[in-house]
């Protein structure tokens, strides 16, 4: 299969399209190499002969029109976004401008190039989103695909409404979707502004260690090789018009995440004294959700998928894949904004 990928250059896009090029599909990589990008992370498939970047905004109508009738792909799946919270929350603008306007002019050219082609049945639009949509949790339950929407931030709205954009493109125009809303993702590649490359880089560089608030917010963290093995597993085998939640059920309380990478790094890299020492609490993000966790009845019984990393082996591969990667982390810390508290209302 032909699959048009947006946000390729990212975190999670990059891990898809390493996925899809070992699975034998053919990749054409949109992204506009904003701040969180890098071709690196695509480097190892970079010379494979089904692979194509085109250097894009998914907001330039003309050109996202122009890539569809140039490489006519059998599927997208869109993963370009802004995604870091707390850049959200300083600068909202750029979440509404992609997640919101990006996927509506993405829908469009969507939409004219599948009718163009008399609409094939076998076509499918992916929209990868974000358990973030559905809000905050208390202490019991999970979210399932029947969750209402309440999202907190600014970067959860905008997902949401993108999800809601989807889902009226397939209700309206009959577009082929399907919808997928992921748990917190961690592993190799990760830009180093989230949590699990911030403990990382923090503890080698002998910094403190910043948790926000008590500590105490609790997430369902997937590998991403898993996630890019559910992402395109639903891509070809998902019902149509469908959501599925993918979730690890590792559900984890921040503070308990960073002790279990402090003591992964201490077997790793010892330090003069334990890496724990320099876990610091500073001020709560604002709106900050207290807990995830997903309910992946749906993926697993439907589609006989379940992740392959527990949290032991990948938070130890990932660690590993850190230390072993330091002049591609080296490159991206030079970055603007990286190393800062961003995302404290003001
Ligand atoms: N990271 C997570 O834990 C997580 C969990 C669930 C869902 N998601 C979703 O998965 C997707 C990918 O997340 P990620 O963590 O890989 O993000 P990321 O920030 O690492 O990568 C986003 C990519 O999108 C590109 N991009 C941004 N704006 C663009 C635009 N206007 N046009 C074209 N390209 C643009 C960037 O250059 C970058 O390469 C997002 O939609 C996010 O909401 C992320």
């Amino acid at each position: 299969m032909k699959i048009l990928v947006t946000g390729g250059a990212g975190f999670i896009g990059s891990a898809v399209i390493r996925r899809a090029i070992a699975d034998g599909h053919s990749v054409v990589n949109v992204d506009a190499l904003t701040y969180a990008a890098c071709l690196d992370n695509v480097a190892s498939v970079a010379d494979a002969p089904g692979y194509v970047f085109e250097h894009a905004d998914i907001r330039d109508a003309a050109a996202i029109s122009a890539i569809l009738d140039k490489h006519q792909p059998d599927a997208i799946m869109h993963l370009a976004a802004e995604s870091h919270v707390d850049r959200s929350i300083d600068g909202p603008a750029a979440f509404i401008d992609t997640n919101l306007t990006g996927t509506y002019v993405l829908l469009e050219a969507a939409r004219a190039y599948w009718v163009g082609a008399g609409r094939p049945e076998h076509f499918r639009f992916h929209h990868i989103s974000t358990d973030e949509v559905f809000g905050s949790l208390g202490k019991t339950g999970f979210f399932t695909e029947d969750s209402p929407y309440q999202p907190n931030s600014p970067y959860s709205a905008s997902k949401a409404g993108s999800d809601h954009l989807v889902r009226a493109w397939r209700e309206t125009y009959g577009l082929p979707v399907v919808l997928t809303n992921c748990s917190n993702n961690y592993g190799p590649y990760q830009f180093p502004e989230k949590l699990i490359p911030v403990v990382i880089l923090s503890a080698l560089a002998g910094k403190p260690i910043p948790i926000y608030g008590k500590g105490d917010n609790i997430r369902d963290w997937l590998h991403v090789d898993d996630h890019a093995e559910a992402l395109l597993l639903v891509l070809e085998k998902g019902e149509l018009g469908c959501g599925y939640n993918i979730g690890g059920e590792n559900e984890m309380t921040n503070l308990d995440l960073v002790r279990m990478l402090c003591s992964i790094l201490d077997r790793l890299k010892p330090g003069e004294t334990p890496y724990a020492d320099l876990i610091t609490f500073v001020a709560d993000r604002p709106g900050h959700d207290q807990r995830y966790a997903i309910d992946p009845t749906r993926i697993r019984t439907e589609l006989n998928w379940r992740p392959s990393y527990t949290p032991e082996t990948g938070l130890e591969q990932t660690v590993q894949w850190y230390l072993d990667n330091s002049a591609w982390l080296n490159a991206l810390q030079a970055r603007s904004g990286v190393g800062e508290r961003l995302g404290v209302a003001k």
